[in-house]
């Protein structure tokens, strides 16, 4: 907290566009989780989101990431309001424009790295990208079959996955949840690096303060609201 409050580094740069902008969301399920959470993510912004268990996190990120329409409020990508596109457009923006990454990977199993990865090279039509792996260290694995591989690998493969298709927005919810120190910090640098350079936005759960740090900005999510944060 002993960053001055006019402090405005967690804006974006003025020539940065926006990606994504919500407004008014609410949702709740057994009880009210947020009310009138406004996020806006531009070009080469990383944002955190911190947060009890239970506290909404992973159902914020399921709304922004097409995933859930909110009970209340808009989400806007690509001048359109999300959940009001038709289905095939809805499906559509999801498979070439958002990459979610979640805590548990959903890996094909008996298959190799490589072709794990491959499927999504053909999806998206991108070739594989070998600097990706490099930099998630699983090029050694390339040829394993996933299935003999560690949980902090097998999470460095869905990374990996997920952005050799090229996304727009990284949605991800607590990717680092599994990973040493070192390795989180290794894939932070992947993904921020990455959002840098192609001009994506980073939108990250995680219940750790160092790892937030690293984004533009951090909020909490806290008392139904979604405030600010300086760590
Ligand atoms: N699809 C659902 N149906 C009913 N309740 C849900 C659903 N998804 C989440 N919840 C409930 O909403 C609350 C918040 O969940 P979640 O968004 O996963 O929080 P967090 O990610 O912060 O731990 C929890 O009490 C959870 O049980
Ligand atoms: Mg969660």
């Amino acid at each position: 907290m002993d960053r001055d409050i006019k402090d405005q580094s967690h804006l974006p740069a003025n020539d940065a566009k926006s990606l994504m902008c919500a407004s008014n969301l609410s949702h709740s399920f057994d009880y009210k989780l947020f009310e009138n959470v406004d996020i806006n993510i531009h070009q080469r912004e990383s944002i955190a989101v911190l947060g009890v268990s239970g506290s909404g996190k992973s159902t914020l990120l399921h709304i922004l990431s097409t995933l859930l329409k909110p009970q209340v409020g808009k989400v806007i990508f690509d001048k359109g309001y999300l959940y009001e596109q038709g289905s095939k457009r809805l499906l559509e923006i999801r498979r070439d424009d958002i990459g979610i990454i979640f805590q548990s990977h959903y890996l094909f199993k008996g298959f190799t790295v490589k072709e794990n990865l491959e499927i999504s090279s053909l999806i998206s039509g991108n070739k594989l990208d070998l600097e990706i792996v490099k930099k998630l260290k699983i090029e050694d694995t390339l040829n394993q079959n996933v299935s003999e591989l560690s949980g902090g690998q097998q999470q460095r493969v869905s990374i990996a996955r997920v952005l050799l298709k090229k996304p727009k927005l990284i949605f991800a919810d607590e990717p680092t949840g599994n990973l040493d120190m070192q390795t989180a910090n290794d894939v932070m640098d992947v993904l921020l690096d990455y959002t840098r350079q192609n001009d994506a936005g980073l939108f990250i759960v995680t219940h750790d303060e160092k790892i937030a740090s690293r984004c533009n900005s951090s909020y909490r999510l806290q008392d139904k609201r979604l405030s600010l944060v300086y760590l």
